[in-house]
């Protein structure tokens, strides 16, 4: 269950709140002008950040500010009491807080949980197989552990041929916010990371044991326990970030395994900025070495994976306002790519 957020006044309109009637910034706040224009505009809409001191007098750099992520229900971006920073520990002790609909998000086995289901007592939703496959524990735990390499019988190169692949895409979105969506156990959220190339990357993924897997990885890498990632769940159809606020999506072998590709789609278009770029890779229904006769047997099952053709994906992109579409293909690998207009 989802912990309420500190209660007043932290729930109090933000105009009531003493502190912020002369806020004054604190150098470390993401948001203190010289290092906002130096993380190129990827960190949005902030309102307010202030360095408060704690009752017992301690300096801490506590922020109440209108922060990168959204409420899932409503797109409102939430209101964040806690430390400011897009990294771990800063996430972990923080709390969000969604002012329209008042409900509360916190990190749960240190991921931040912002699906619309977060913190339900009664309901729970099964999700399609292919969702659901990757929820369990051991598919997760293998994930990277050989599961992953068995995709280059099908033509991937492998995750440092894709990486490269991908950041030549992302060109013109460098320096800006990366979501990696469908992160499984973050093989490229840490890449990108790494890669120092973004002001931020957010690993998001619907399974909770993919996002353990993510945390156990980053722990063991001392140089990206501090570095500018965060752990997100969410579903890929209901992203909680603000319209417009991301310069740029990835989300690699995932579009079969989502329960809707247009809605997916969609979303990615909408929480892109103008300008933004989307990178994607999946295996195609058809490679080009699959025998013609071979191909009716080839359409999609229901509850298996989503299998598309390139036409299909490239429909997709366009229908959703999507533009400069391109792709690579090897056998039944594509990585494709498209902008927001
Ligand atoms: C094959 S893995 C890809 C992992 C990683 N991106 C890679 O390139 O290896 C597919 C991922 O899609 C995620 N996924 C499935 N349905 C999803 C949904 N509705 N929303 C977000 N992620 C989803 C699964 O949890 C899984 O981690």
């Amino acid at each position: 269950m989802a912990k309420s957020v500190a209660n007043p006044p932290f729930l109090r309109p933000l105009h009531q709140l003493e502190f912020l009637r002369c806020p004054r910034l604190s150098s470390k706040s993401q948001f203190h002008p010289r290092r906002f224009r130096s993380q190129t505009q990827s960190i949005i809409r902030a309102i307010s950040a202030v360095a408060a001191e704690s009752e017992l007098g301690t300096q801490q750099d506590q922020a109440i500010e209108a922060d990168i992520f959204a409420c899932p229900v409503c797109y409102e971006p939430l209101i964040r009491k806690g430390p400011s920073g897009l990294n771990l520990p800063a996430i972990y002790r923080s709390g969000f807080m969604c002012k329209r609909c008042k409900k509360s998000y916190s990190s749960k086995d240190r991921y931040l949980d912002l699906t619309v289901t977060a913190g339900l007592r009664d309901y729970t939703e099964i999700q399609p197989a292919r969702t659901e496959l990757f929820r369990s524990p051991l598919v997760s735990f293998l994930y990277e552990r050989g599961w992953r390499q068995n995709f280059r019988q099908s033509g991937f190169p492998g995750p440092d041929e894709e990486f490269k692949m991908a950041q030549e895409y992302f060109e013109s979105a460098k320096g800006g916010l990366i979501v990696d969506v469908s992160c499984g156990s973050g093989l490229f959220s840490r890449k990108f990371a790494k890669s120092g190339a973004y002001s931020g990357v957010i690993a998001l993924d619907f399974s909770e044991n993919m996002l353990r897997q993510c945390y156990e990885f980053i722990k063991k890498d001392d140089t990206l326990s501090t570095t500018n990632i965060a752990l997100v769940r969410a579903d890929v159809s209901r992203l909680p970030f603000p319209s417009g606020s991301v310069d740029a999506v990835h989300a690699g072998a995932a579009l079969h395994c989502w329960p809707s590709p247009s809605n997916a789609v969609a979303e990615i278009t909408r929480v892109l900025k103008s300008g933004g770029v989307f990178v994607g890779s999946t295996f195609l229904r058809y490679s080009s070495l699959t025998p013609w006769f071979l191909r009716p047997f080839r359409e999609r099952i229901p509850q298996g994976y989503g299998y598309l053709t390139e036409e299909e994906i490239k429909d997709l992109c366009t229908s959703c306002g999507l533009t400069n579409y391109s792709s690579k293909i090897q056998q039944a690998f594509i990585m494709f790519t498209a902008q927001k207009p």
